[in-house]
């Protein structure tokens, strides 16, 4: 027997069961995406689905080229056949805006969007973090008020309360506005370079290329001096300051409760003004289930014409991850009826019979196979199916089938029903 191939480090597989190595099943899953789609369709939200490989310039131009995500974690590739720069999107907000330029859907309208995928970023592994991802994004195009911004935030507590979560805390945080940042950015520098001697690898590197981020340290020797760096909250002006005024204000109309976090700055340079992070204490360091913000420059700096955005995405394994530490009860889509038969009469009506039962809109699992009565059964049980439905040669001359009740109340029950009135039974 030849070696088998195994699947790539920090990309994960879902089975219809969770297993050690693949502890995210697909029915959790699919108990989101429905919970997700009917909440997106209730706040009006479209579709928008763009590819997995865009160029590399897009997020070099649209992340910013000094990120982590840039510098460090993209999956980027030389297409062989005609040299182009590619990437396997690292995110979804920069092909987003990329497309909507693109088609033209940002002109002189407003867009409310969402999209579902794969991200990749080849970081370090771990429990939440993975080198392949998904998220589900929602971006708001041509909106500039504060209000926005809160039905951002407003949304997510939202989905939380539809999907049973309790353990998830609101940070919130303004960058102000591109001058602003660049007067904080100044005085920042120089505040670094007075502490240079301790600032670690990073720090250096960061200094003059990304020193917001050098505050963002987990490293605890410089957090004490991060705390007395100057704050960007002192250079912001009158209308950056009435913006998050006006985002708490609505914030606080609905009564969702947040902290204010100078210190969060997020990993990608396209944000202005508002930033928001949801966090759980129940999944170690990959705390933040969910980020946004605002980021109004974004269209024009990859080739529109202004306009502004805001949005925020959800990493789905994390959120998995939560749903399972909260315990929250995830009912998997079971079949109605498993289909037993035996005979070579009641083999072809079987057949037959699974298919009108689910034009009927059941859903049917027909055994194939063959196999004694009592085996058949055993993979009844296993398939979670609400009735076994019964049919030997006997039943096929009567036209019959008989019923039998695998779950729930009156469970065992089995009953002989026309087969005519077999679909209204089993619904019923
Ligand atoms: P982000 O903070 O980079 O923002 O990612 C959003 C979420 O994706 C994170 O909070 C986390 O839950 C999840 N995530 C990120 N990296 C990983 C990973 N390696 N493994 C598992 N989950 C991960 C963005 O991507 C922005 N595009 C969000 C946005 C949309 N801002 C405005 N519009």
């Amino acid at each position: 027997m030849s070696k088998t191939i195994q699947g790539i480090r920090g990309m994960n597989d879902a089975l219809p069961i969770a297993t050690k190595d693949a502890p995210l099943p697909s029915t959790a899953w699919l108990y989101f995406d429905g919970v997700v789609r009917d909440w997106l369709a209730a706040y009006g939200y479209n579709q928008i689905r763009t590819p997995i490989v865009e160029s590399t310039a897009l997020f070099v131009r649209g992340v910013g080229e000094h990120t982590d995500i840039v510098e460090k974690e993209m999956y980027a590739f030389e297409d062989s056949l005609n040299g182009e720069q590619l990437v396997l999107r690292p995110e979804g907000t920069a092909g987003c805006v990329r497309a909507c330029i693109e088609h033209g859907l940002l002109y002189n309208q407003t867009q409310r969007l969402w999209y579902t995928g794969p991200m990749f970023r080849h970081e370090r592994p771990q429990k939440g973090r993975y080198r392949q991802f998904h998220q589900v994004g929602v971006e708001a195009f041509g909106f500039e008020t504060p209000d926005a911004d809160a039905e951002m935030i407003v949304m997510l507590a939202d989905l939380w309360q539809r999907l049973g979560l309790t353990d998830l805390a609101l940070e919130l945080n303004t960058l102000g506005d591109a001058a602003e940042r660049a007067a904080h950015r100044e005085a920042l520098i120089a505040y670094l370079e007075q502490h240079a001697d301790i600032l670690d690898e990073d720090g250096k590197r960061r200094l003059y290329t990304n020193p917001l981020r050098v505050l963002d340290t987990k490293n605890p020797a410089l957090q004490v001096m991060a705390e007395g760096a100057p704050k960007l909250a002192d250079f912001l002006g009158e209308a950056s300051r009435a913006h998050f005024d006006g985002v708490k204000a609505y914030l606080d109309s609905v009564g969702i409760t947040y902290s204010i976090n100078h210190r969060l700055v997020r990993g990608l340079d396209y944000y202005n003004r508002t930033v928001f992070e949801w966090t759980t204490t129940k999944l170690g360091a990959q705390a933040t289930v969910a980020a946004g913000g605002r980021y109004d420059g974004l269209v024009e700096q990859l080739g529109g014409k202004p306009c502004p955005g805001v949005g925020f995405a959800i990493g789905i394994e994390r959120l998995i991850l939560l749903l399972e530490a909260e315990g929250v009860a995830m009912p998997a889509d079971a079949p109605d009826a498993y289909l037993v038969h035996q005979g070579e009469a009641a083999d072809r009506a079987a057949f037959a019979l699974a298919r009108q039962l689910r034009a009927a809109g059941l859903k049917v699992v027909l055994h194939a196979g063959g196999g004694s009565f009592k085996s058949q059964f055993k993979k009844a049980d296993a398939s979670g199916a609400r009735f076994a439905v019964v049919i030997g040669d006997a039943e096929v001359e009567a036209r019959t089938a008989n019923l039998k009740r695998l779950v729930g109340e009156g469970g065992g029950e089995q009953i002989t029903v026309p087969l005519a009135e077999l679909a209204a039974r089993i619904r019923a």
